[in-house]
């Protein structure tokens, strides 16, 4: 059964930040923005108006899906910003945690035989955490959680640091889920929830996901309102566009 998202606006943003050292270096990751991309295609397709804010990636942008593309955190968190008030926002991004305090403006050079280099990193800023004490709030705030070990223990510690909704978590650094891959493997933590998806299709986990979504938005909310705000006769959900 899909859920209908008509009626609502979702911010997902997606894909790696770059953070630059010099004009031909960068601190970046593996995301390749499928899932976020997954995401953003599956909820214009359930009816929502979608601004998807991508870091660089090489991908096409879904249908009916509002692309905003940035580099940095800092740009994807201001991107972010301007795109609420939403109704939810979902961090798919592999956001850097750490950039360097000066992008040097000429490339830095190597100073000698077996030098090293030390480069002095601050942290980015936390642009699920500012989402979550915007106001106003997006009703929902869904994160997600990239995770080598101890999944569960760090889903749900972002879930109450950050005050999140939901949080999605994957596991990275194995074959067929988390960066680069076509297929996830997420586990979805809430207050009182907790429920396993996939493995299979990150498209198809991305519906998934949005059904986790829709269930947690009220039906006023999601549906079609007419112009006198009464609520019009439900499309039956195996129906729904
Ligand atoms: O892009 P793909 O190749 O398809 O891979 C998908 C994915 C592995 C990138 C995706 O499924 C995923 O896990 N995205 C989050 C990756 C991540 O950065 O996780 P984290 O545990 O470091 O961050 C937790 C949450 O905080 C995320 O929602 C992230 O967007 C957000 N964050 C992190 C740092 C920061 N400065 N600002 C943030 O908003």
């Amino acid at each position: 059964m899909t859920a209908s998202l008509r009626g609502t606006r979702i911010v997902v943003s997606a894909g790696p930040t770059y953070e630059d050292i010099d004009p031909v270096r960068f601190i970046g990751n593996r995301s390749s923005g499928r899932m976020g991309f997954a995401i953003a295609a599956a909820a214009a397709q359930r009816g929502a108006q979608v601004v998807l804010v991508a870091g660089p990636v090489h991908l096409d942008t879904p249908a009916g899906v509002t692309r905003i593309d940035v580099r940095s955190a800092a740009q994807m968190q201001a991107a972010v910003l301007a795109a609420l008030p939403a109704d939810v926002y979902i961090g798919a991004a592999a956001v850097a945690d750490f950039a360097p305090a000066q992008a040097a403006p000429r490339k830095l050079k190597k100073s000698g035989d077996g030098d090293g280099l030390v480069l002095e990193l601050v942290r980015t800023p936390d642009i699920l955490a500012s989402v979550a004490r915007h106001a106003p709030r997006p009703r929902l705030v869904v994160g997600f959680a990239a995770e080598t070990h101890d999944v569960a223990h760090y889903a749900r510690d972002k879930l109450a640091r950050k005050q999140l909704d939901l949080v999605a978590a994957n596991l990275v650094g194995v074959a067929g889920s988390g960066f680069e891959s076509e297929s996830n493997a997420l586990t979805v933590y809430g207050a009182q929830f907790e429920r396993a998806l996939g493995p299979a299709p990150k498209t198809q986990l991305a519906g998934e996901l949005l059904d986790l979504v829709a269930a947690r938005l009220p039906r006023t909310q999601r549906d079609d309102v007419r112009v006198d705000g009464t609520l019009p006769v439900r499309t039956p959900p195996d129906r729904a566009p």
